[in-house]
């Protein structure tokens, strides 16, 4: 074969797609039973949407993080305009999976417009979303379990209670502390000794990697999903949040709203607020996902994404409207600030209650990342870009064992380097793209798919999808111009993507399909 064939042979490869008419084909297949309604929907979506970004994020979105400035009070500002990033994609979301109601997510889409190339890259970038994405919730779940002890300091030994902060934190967050509050780095973290007298702070987030690692055997003994279950600890969460803002609300003194300035660092403070608090609406994609076992997924997908992202959008800004009014903004803890602000009125016993209702809210979203990374690496391995081998099926509790680790190691190997704002910016990153993907992909099915029968269309096509294309791209640019970190981490991360492609993906496919 001359080079010009195989160049443009390899060329077609990259770009061919599977037909919408095929995925759904292989959804209606796959035998699922249809039995979820439009609530099932809205309770799967907040269970997925609703955990650290509002129990956690929130602070660092007002504060700022390492070189990251803080909204300040006007985070109320960035909520709405991380809540508007995501209103387009959610249209585009409910055109596509109302279109081709198949279990999957951005990555079966992609395949079905954009080619093989972009599915791989697209599922990698999924990848980030979920299982970088799970190092953020695992910190903050670290950050309310420390406020849970507390709450038992009457009863439990001291050093339960208070044990070593280089015990709980990330050796970046130990750094962000000892610059914010002025301590000596080598007063607050013991050392390891290397050869030629070179000694190296230490600190270890260990109640983060050791709720992973339970998840993870966990979910290798079999948790099935199971939405009453979901709706129970949903219903607990909301509760919590609803309770946050009744009783806080009669606390709140507005001066601290404009004390000392509503916006203590400009736009650019609200940008990058807007940024990091886009983490507390990922996860509305997860709706997609339940499409195949979804009674009228026409109807009712579009439904429940847009209905999760009212309710949520609503109690975020409350919430974050009774926070920054309690206290002033340089006050508020970044690690469990709604259980930090019920301690500071006074309220210990209500900031206990936060902390549980959080580790619930925290663990479901786990839970459920965790098992999104195993389908996800499910999905790509049954499109043969993944070795087969890692499909195998546990001898006795029937579940995927090799993926569930793989998730779970690498979001305990990860968790010791990266702390909650680098792995959250880079969670985002992947989001931003998938969602950008999204927008793309309603302009493309628009024209090669002109007459599909489309229950659910985007209105003002192409405005809205261009808007949503240009607002994710825009905050993605302002984290890119202002931070040095996340940017690089995210690059590399594309570039491991391409390069396992290139060198085994791209072959292995080939060789598996017989081509
Ligand atoms: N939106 C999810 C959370 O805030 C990822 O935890």
């Amino acid at each position: 074969m001359s080079l010009r064939n195989s160049i443009s042979n390899i060329f077609k490869n990259l770009i061919r797609c599977k037909t919408p008419d095929e995925l759904i084909e292989t959804g209606e297949k796959s035998g699922l039973k249809k039995t979820l309604n439009v609530f099932d929907l809205i309770v799967i979506g907040i269970g997925a949407v609703v955990g650290t970004g509002i129990f956690t994020i929130i602070g660092i979105a007002i504060q700022g993080g390492k070189d990251i400035a803080g909204a300040g009070p006007a985070v109320i500002i960035s909520m709405l305009l991380a809540a508007l990033a995501s209103f387009f994609p959610a249209l585009s979301y409910a055109e596509i999976s109302a279109m081709i109601p198949v279990a999957g997510s951005a990555y079966t889409y992609t395949y079905a417009t954009m080619g093989e190339f972009m599915a791989w890259m697209v599922g990698w970038i999924l990848m980030l979303e979920y299982a970088i994405g799970n190092i953020t919730v695992a910190s903050a779940w670290s950050g309310y379990f420390t406020q849970f002890l507390k709450g038992f300091s009457h009863v439990l030994p001291a050093w339960v209670c208070n044990f070593p902060l280089w015990l709980r934190t990330d050796y970046r967050t130990m750094y962000t502390l000892c610059d914010r509050f002025g301590w000596n780095v080598y007063d607050k973290m013991p050392f390891i000794h290397l050869p030629f007298g070179i000694n190296i702070p230490f600190a270890v987030n260990l109640p983060a990697l050791l709720i992973v690692f339970l998840l993870t055997i966990l979910l290798v003994r079999g948790v099935k999903e199971s939405t009453r279950f979901a709706s129970v600890l949903v219903a607990i969460n909301l509760f919590i949040i609803v309770s946050f803002i009744a009783v806080g609300s009669f606390y709140v003194a507005p001066h601290n709203w404009w004390t000392p300035a509503f916006m203590p660092h400009g736009m650019k403070g609200v940008f990058m607020g807007a940024f990091t608090i886009f983490f507390a609406y990922i996860g509305l994609d997860a709706i997609t996902t339940a499409a195949e076992e979804t009674k009228k997924p026409q109807r009712d997908i579009p439904i429940a994404i847009l209905s999760t992202l009212a309710i949520c959008t609503i109690l975020y800004v409350l919430v974050a409207l009774v926070l920054t009014g309690i206290m002033p903004c340089s006050a508020i803890d970044t690690q469990a600030p709604l259980a930090h602000a019920m301690r500071c009125i006074g309220k210990d016993w209500y900031a206990g209650f936060i902390a549980v209702g959080a580790l619930c809210a925290l663990t479901t979203v786990l839970l459920i990342y965790q098992l999104g990374t195993t389908r996800i690496l499910f999905a790509m391995s049954r499109d043969n870009f993944l070795p087969k081998s890692l499909n195998a099926v546990h001898k006795k509790y029937k579940t995927p064992h090799l993926m569930t680790w793989m998730a779970g190691l690498t979001v305990i190997i990860c968790a010791l380097f990266m702390d909650l704002d680098v792995s959250a910016a880079l969670c985002n990153f992947g989001t931003f793209t998938s969602f950008i993907l999204i927008c793309v992909m309603v302009l493309i099915l628009r024209k090669t798919e002109p007459n599909r029968k489309r229950p659910f269309k985007v209105p003002c096509c192409p405005l809205f999808p261009i808007l949503g294309i240009l607002i994710c791209g825009f905050l993605m640019y302002c984290r890119f111009a202002n931070d040095k970190d996340s940017p690089l981490y995210f690059l590399l991360w594309l570039a491991l993507g391409l390069a396992i492609y290139v060198f085994y993906g791209y072959h292995n496919k080939r060789k598996n399909e017989g081509e």
